[in-house]
C-alpha cells in the first residue's frame, strides 16, 4: 500500500474517533442529566409548577412549596422520594406520565394534567430537583 494510502487511512481513522467523541460529549450534555440543571432552567421550571407559565398545576397538589399535602403527595424538598429515585431522568419521567397507582391521594395525571412541552417537564423536573438539591 502506498505511504499516502496509509496517511489517509490514518487521518480517517482518526477523523472517526473524532467524530465518535463529539457526538458523545453532545449527548451528555444533551441527556438531561444534573450537570445540564442551570439557574435560568429551575426559574422556568418555578413559573412551571406554580402555574405562571404553561398552565402548570403542580402547585396545587403539592403545595406552593413543594411540601406536599398530608394525605396527597409527600414532601418534594426532602430528598426521601415515594416514586423512582430522585434523579432528573426519574423526575422527567414521573413529571412527563404521572403516577397512575400513588401510594395515596389520587393518581397524578400526565404533566399533572396540564399540556406541558418536553422544555416544560425537563424545566420543572429540575426545578423539583433543586427543591432537595439546595446545597
Ligand atoms: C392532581 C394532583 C397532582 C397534580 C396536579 C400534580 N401531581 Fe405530582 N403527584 C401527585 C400524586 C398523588 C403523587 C404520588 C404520591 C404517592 O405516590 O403517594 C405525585 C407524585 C409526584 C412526584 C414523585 C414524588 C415522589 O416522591 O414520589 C413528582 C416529582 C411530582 N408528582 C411532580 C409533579 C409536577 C412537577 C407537577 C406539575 C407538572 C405535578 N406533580 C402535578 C399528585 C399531583
Amino acid at each position: 500500500m502506498p505511504v499516502q494510502r496509509i496517511t489517509w487511512l490514518l487521518g480517517g481513522l482518526i477523523l472517526a474517533a473524532a467524530t465518535v467523541s463529539l457526538q458523545q460529549s453532545l449527548q451528555s450534555s444533551t441527556n438531561q442529566d444534573s450537570t445540564a440543571i442551570t439557574p435560568a432552567l429551575i426559574a422556568r421550571g418555578d413559573s412551571v409548577f406554580h402555574g405562571q407559565v404553561a398552565s402548570g398545576t403542580c402547585s396545587a397538589c403539592h403545595g406552593p412549596d413543594g411540601t406536599g399535602i398530608p394525605g396527597l403527595t409527600g414532601d418534594l424538598t426532602s430528598r426521601k422520594r415515594i416514586n423512582g429515585d430522585g434523579s432528573l431522568r426519574s423526575l422527567m419521567q414521573i413529571v412527563q406520565d404521572g403516577v397512575a397507582n400513588p401510594k395515596q391521594g389520587v393518581p397524578m395525571p400526565p404533566s399533572g394534567g396540564a399540556s406541558l412541552t418536553p422544555p416544560d417537564i425537563h424545566a420543572v423536573a429540575a426545578y423539583v430537583y433543586s427543591l432537595s438539591h439546595q446545597r
